[in-house]
């Protein structure tokens, strides 16, 4: 399944590697850690702190509680450090984030920063406030060592069920790669349970959307994995692995929109979530650029997620209540990208789908996000020129790759049906990488 971590970064982490490093000011990229099921992740206990007119303390400090993390005094090393700042509605206020910093140079692992919606305030001065949380959150998260990542909910009034499941989230090791992002969290109504949960996943063959199949399935999902039929053995070897099923469809067929919607209401009554994955590069620059490298890659990134969703929301029966699509982006779709004029109009184009979709799906109870991953560790970037390659790996904040499971555990919560209350969004999954930041 996905590759493993750059040979640079282990380097980095034995005795004359880190040696090296320091001598030379090189990056010294830390080790992430990520989910390992049965394994417990926050050995230090979390403090929840509550600035000024703040009102989720408790429930929060509940919550951490109830997913098996400890919170206490804040006394020594943390391994969560959470910060209610929604109700700061003043500048004078804003010192007491500087009452933060010890905790924070205690804290080994998350930073999470629960504001106010902006848009929601409307006193000038409080809406400011609330604005600048996110100047702050992303310098934070600019300075934080050792893979401790920072991050900003934006909370809208309502939010409690899907708050939990942000909170969660952002808290654990699934979010181990997204780091220095804001998140609005809106109310939503979480789904209906079905005894067995259905999910689709385009191009999952391999890299990130093999690894969003593992994902899905190990929080209960059926997956069906689709791909080309060109990929077959190792489509097979995933679908055996999630024990989901498999699907043969070229995203691009005329007739793949039909196919897969018949297949998901005749045979699994409908699905909860739907995975645009499939993607494909053809890089060059613009000037070199022929039309076939232009159309291929709109094809299989924009125009097929248009046209199966399309398909989707009109087939009776292909969707199950509630549904949850989730589109992959790329932060090169938010910063464009040399020789991507093709790649990037597709990203950012699915960024266009997500917003134009979501009230829409919303009014009839589904939702759409999408993930926009950074530098990830996959076939896709092992096939960079060796310079470039290293550049997107080292200008995030992590300084180092992202893995398939860190974009696939970012997609499998937006699929649960506790985070409803997160919609029409791109959560970036990037280190906090400088592109398009
Ligand atoms: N790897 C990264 O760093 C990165 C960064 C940003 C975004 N993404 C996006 O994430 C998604 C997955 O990327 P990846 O790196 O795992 O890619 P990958 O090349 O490793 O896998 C893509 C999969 O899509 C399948 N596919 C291609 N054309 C198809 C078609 N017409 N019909 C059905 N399946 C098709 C391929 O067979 C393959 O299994 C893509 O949309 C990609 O653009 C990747």
């Amino acid at each position: 399944m996905g590759l493993s971590e750059d040979p640079y970064g282990a380097f980095v982490r034995t005795a004359p590697g880190k040696l090296l490093a320091s001598r030379a000011g090189l990056p010294r990229p830390p080790r992430l850690r990520r989910f390992v099921p049965d394994e417990e992740w926050a050995v230090d206990p979390a403090l929840v702190v509550g600035l000024s007119g703040a009102a989720r303390v408790d429930e929060v400090t509940q919550w951490l509680r109830d997913s098996g993390i400890a919170v206490g005094r804040g006394d020594g090393p943390l391994s969560a450090l959470v910060v209610d700042a929604s109700g700061l509605r003043t500048v004078a206020e804003l010192d007491e984030l500087l009452t933060l910093a010890p905790r924070f140079r205690r804290t080994r692992g998350r930073v999470l920063v629960l504001s106010a919606v902006p848009a929601d305030v409307e006193d000038p001065e409080g809406r400011a406030v609330q604005r600048g949380l996110e100047g702050f959150v992303r310098s934070l998260a600019k300075e934080a060592r050792g893979g401790t990542t920072v991050n900003l909910l934006r909370v809208a009034d309502g939010a409690s069920t899907a708050l939990r499941s942000a909170v969660e989230f952002f808290c654990s090791a699934r979010s181990a790669f997204v780091d220095g992002q804001p998140l609005v969290v809106g109310e939503g109504t979480p789904a209906p349970a079905r005894e067995r949960r259905v999910a689709v996943v385009t191009g999952a063959a391999q890299g990130i959307g093999a690894a969003t199949a593992q994902v899905l399935a190990r929080s209960g999902h059926h997956v069906v994995c689709a791909d080309v039929a060109a990929a077959g053995e190792q489509l097979a070897a995933v679908a055996n692995r999630v024990k989901g099923s498999t699907l043969h469809l070229d995203v691009t067929a005329p007739t793949a929109p039909q196919r897969l919607a018949e297949h998901l209401a005749d045979r699994f009554d409908g699905a909860d979530v739907v995975v645009h994955n499939a993607g494909i590069t053809r890089d060059r620059s613009f000037v070199n650029l022929d039309e076939d490298a232009w159309r291929s890659v709109l094809a299989v990134n924009l125009l097929a997620p248009v046209r199966l969703t399309e398909e989707l929301l009109r087939h009776p029966g292909a969707l199950a209540p509630g549904a949850r699509f989730v589109c992959l982006s790329s932060i090169n779709g938010l910063a464009g990208a040399k020789g991507q004029t093709n790649y990037a109009t597709s990203k950012a184009g699915l960024v266009g789908l997500v917003e134009a979709l979501a009230a829409p799906l919303a009014a009839r109870g589904f939702a759409v996000n999408a993930v926009a991953p950074g530098f990830i560790e996959t076939p896709m970037t092992a096939a960079m020129p060796p310079v470039p390659r290293e550049l997107g790996r080292r200008t995030s904040s992590l300084q180092q790759g992202g893995l398939p499971v860190d974009v696939a555990e970012a997609v499998g919560w937006l699929a649960q049906p506790d985070a409803a209350g997160v919609d029409g969004q791109v959560l970036r999954v990037c280190g906090q990488n400088l592109l398009g930041a």
